[in-house]
């Protein structure tokens, strides 16, 4: 019997996600046959800027999402940056990294202990560990007990990454140290040595008990590296630049086409956002974002999302660690829930080991600062990574004022709706033919979507038009 899901809201960031998925048996299978990811909230940041001071940017985009806010204001200084033709001292470069970094290992070890594995231990008989769902838990006693542990320090780790970009970010989340031009704190020896207190006790956390966890994870439930492929396709804007200049990143840009060992470049101007199905004027379909607009048209026919659909060369592509660390040739097993987590687990180890080195490269006495001759009109670009993947920002300056804002979070690639062909987004695609145990516990559905870390924390409502609604609370 073929039957409706909605999972609505599944993330209260990037976006408001909402999930529909159709199940029925095929070949004496329950399973998904068709999926619907669909953003269910208007975020219309790019509106707010028109008629700005472009140097507002950095402030008000960082508060898109309390989760990368940092990647936000750093995007938008790249961006403006570009649009001014202007550099910034290599300490500016340095202390940035750090605070990008930061949140990065924040991120990471917030989504796979907090968001990601209460779906498959056992846990105490309270949210978020849903103990009335009788699904595959495979992990034993001793093993849960030991996982439970690592889940409260890692609370504490989260805590800790937060403070730790913090000292070069004002404050976290929404840190207001980011300036076209540079950074506005400056490199003093007691917080390079706090920072690097922090960086001691992370480090040790991430290869001793996060990697070894998520390794015990994939030996654990080796079938899901057959489960939630989605489209395959890679794309990585880079980060972490690591000399002056932005042609020597930590985590390099490039693509991959299916799976391939092949590591592509890829040129901006092929990124085009489809509207056909998002509750956009369907004038803007297929503009690239240095031309987009942002002009709501709701209802609409056919729509059924507030995520516009962007496609690199009439493609979709996956962004997130598993892109960054396919990309950079640190890990390419494959494409599956199972990848995702070891790639991004791979991805902190490498970077708290980068940021281990970058303190050293801090000139105390130099400058943080360069500042900016502002245009009068002008056309900006920052492509950078937040933690779960490639972000874009584009800006056009008319008149000293900002006439143009676009921006293309990781969760709008992921979570696309079908583009104008009809293709499906890379999450839609990753549900289509996954097993559906129990139709009131499908569990194997919320594994695939978090595997890409698309923000959820709140609460999963699981609604069957037609019967009596069931609200899982997963954390209140
Ligand atoms: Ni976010």
């Amino acid at each position: 019997m073929e039957f409706t899901m909605s999972f609505d809201p599944v993330t209260r960031i990037e976006g408001h996600m909402r999930i529909e998925i159709k199940v029925d048996r095929v070949s004496g299978v329950q399973q998904v046959v068709e999926a619907k990811a669909a953003g269910a909230l208007f975020r219309g940041f790019e509106r707010i800027l028109i008629g700005r001071d472009p140097r507002d940017a950095q402030h008000i985009t960082e508060r898109i999402c309390g989760v990368c806010p940092t990647a936000h204001g750093l995007a938008a200084v790249r961006c403006l940056e570009d649009a001014f033709g202007s550099a910034i001292p290599d300490n500016a470069r340095i202390l940035r990294n750090l605070c990008g970094g930061a949140n990065f290992l924040d991120s990471h070890i917030l989504h796979f202990y907090l968001l990601a594995l209460p779906d498959y231990m056992e846990g105490p008989a309270m949210p978020p560990w849903q103990a009335d769902w009788k699904v595959d838990r495979r992990f034993g006693k001793a093993q849960s007990d030991t996982l439970l542990a690592h889940y409260l320090q890692a609370v504490e780790m989260h805590r800790k990454a937060h403070e730790m970009g913090a000292l070069f970010g004002g404050k976290v989340p929404h840190p207001p140290a980011f300036l076209p031009g540079g950074i506005t704190t400056s490199p003093r020896q007691e917080r390079i040595d706090a920072f690097r207190g922090y960086l001691d006790e992370l480090l040790p956390f991430i290869r001793d008990v996060y990697l070894p966890d998520v390794e015990l994870l994939a030996e654990t439930y080796p079938d899901y590296y057959a489960i939630g492929r989605g489209s395959a396709n890679l794309l990585a804007f880079g980060a972490f630049d690591e000399g002056p200049g932005t042609s020597n990143p930590l985590l390099p840009a490039g693509i991959v086409h299916a799976e391939s060992r092949v590591v592509e470049n890829f040129d901006h101007t092929a990124i085009r956002e489809d509207v056909a199905h998002s509750w956009f004027d369907d004038a803007d379909s297929g503009l690239n974002p240095a031309a987009g607009r942002t002009q709501a048209q709701h209802p609409k026919a056919g729509a059924y999302s507030w995520l516009k659909a962007p496609r690199l060369a009439g493609k979709p592509f996956e962004v997130g660690p598993l892109a960054r660390m396919w990309v950079s040739g640190d890990y390419q097993r494959g494409v599956s829930t199972m990848d995702r987590h070891r790639a991004r687990a791979t991805e902190a180890l490498k970077l708290a080991e980068a940021m281990l080195g970058w303190l050293d490269q801090i000139d105390t006495a130099g400058e943080v600062y360069s500042e900016p001759t502002l245009p009068a009109s002008a056309t900006g670009m920052g492509l950078t990574e937040a933690g779960r993947g490639a972000l874009g920002h584009w800006c056009r300056i008319e008149g000293g004022v900002l006439a143009g804002y676009q921006v293309i979070t990781p969760t709008a690639w992921n979570a696309s709706p079908r583009d104008d062909a009809g293709v499906p987004g890379p999450i839609e695609e990753s549900l289509l033919g996954i097993p559906v145990a129990d139709a009131d516990q499908p569990i194997e559905v919320m594994r695939v979507i978090r595997s890409f870390d698309p923000c959820l924390d709140c609460a999963t409502h699981v609604l069957q038009p037609g019967k009596e609604a069931r609200v899982h609370i997963l954390r209140q």
